[in-house]
């Protein structure tokens, strides 16, 4: 664990990934049919060393819109073969068929969407990229926050469900076929609230953020983050802060653009196997955990 908590800088949008899938990457029609299908084919950019047909593919959950959305758009303009995860079937095509991806329904709370999913893209040839960005934050009736007063079990397993128990549930499905991949990517969608040293120090402005249960979640996904990275040496596995970002999750009350936001998932997405692993990184470098 050469990077375990010194990560290395993460490498740049345009370095050289992997050889991947020869061949069968993306599955052809066939696959693209029981995927839920595509718009445009995605474009196959070859990396040094890659021979003619070498893909990466790359699962994002929760990609029919915000954060994960604008990381499919970007993704696939790298080059990847980029699957949205959606756990709503119709508005996943959509997505893809805007984005030139393609599509697979998946419900991270859910067993059978998960299992189904994983079978797709093993038929379709494997996966080389899994992005657990599917989240939720839970409110009062009223949008308020659910800070520690009026918090109840009840909603902390809820959003447990999707934030901590999808990710453990999407890595169990998943794993066996990154295992297969050359170089095989994890980047966990976590938060700067997440960071057991900001919420402490006064002067950070997740000081000042009263919910509880997310910042926990959070909290649990950077753990699994290190605890998964440590058992399998193999893979790149890191969470990332994409910083407070307007999207539906918010309201639209973040401060920066999901082009700002996407930019660490796509980045972390696209390491190389010398890249770092068991890291917690926003845009601007490492994080205290
Ligand atoms: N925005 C921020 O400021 C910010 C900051 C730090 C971290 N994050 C994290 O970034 C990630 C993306 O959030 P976002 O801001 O882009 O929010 P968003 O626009 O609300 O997108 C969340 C995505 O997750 C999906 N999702 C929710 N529950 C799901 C489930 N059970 N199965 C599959 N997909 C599910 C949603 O699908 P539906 O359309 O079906 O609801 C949607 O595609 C989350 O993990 C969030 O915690 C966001």
């Amino acid at each position: 664990m050469a990077h375990l908590h010194r990560p290395a800088s993460p490498s740049g949008p345009g370095s050289a990934r992997r050889v991947i899938h020869r061949g069968t990457a993306g599955g052809g029609r066939a696959g693209a049919a029981r995927a839920g299908g595509a718009g445009r084919r995605p474009r196959a950019v070859p990396r040094p060393g890659a021979e003619p047909g070498d893909m990466t593919t790359t699962l994002i959950t929760g990609a029919n819109k915000g954060l994960g959305f604008e990381t499919a758009r970007r993704l696939v303009a790298a080059g990847h073969t980029v699957y949205v995860g959606s756990r709503d079937a119709a508005r996943g095509r959509r997505a893809a068929e805007e984005l030139g991806a393609r599509s697979v329904r998946l419900d991270v709370t859910d067993d059978d969407s998960v299992d189904a999913a994983a079978e797709t893209l093993a038929a379709d040839g494997g996966l080389d990229v899994l992005v657990n960005n599917a989240g939720i934050e839970r409110r009062t009736p009223d949008g308020g926050v659910l800070d520690a007063a009026r918090l109840t079990a009840d909603e902390t397993r809820l959003l447990f469900e999707t934030n901590v128990f999808g990710v453990v549930r999407v890595l169990h499905a998943f794993l066996p076929l990154l295992q297969r991949s050359a170089a095989p990517v994890v980047v966990n969608v976590s938060s700067g609230l997440a960071s057991l040293s900001r919420v402490t120090a006064p002067d950070s402005p997740a000081h000042a953020y009263p919910g509880v249960a997310y910042p926990a979640s959070k909290a649990a996904v950077n753990m699994l983050t290190v605890q998964y990275a440590k058992a399998f040496p193999a893979m790149r596995i890191n969470a990332v802060e994409p910083g407070y970002t307007a999207t539906d999750l918010n309201r639209h009350a973040g401060t920066q653009t999901v082009e700002e936001g996407a930019e660490i998932i796509v980045r972390m997405a696209q390491v190389g196997p010398e890249g770092p692993t068991a890291g917690f990184f926003d845009a601007a470098g490492p994080l205290p955990w």
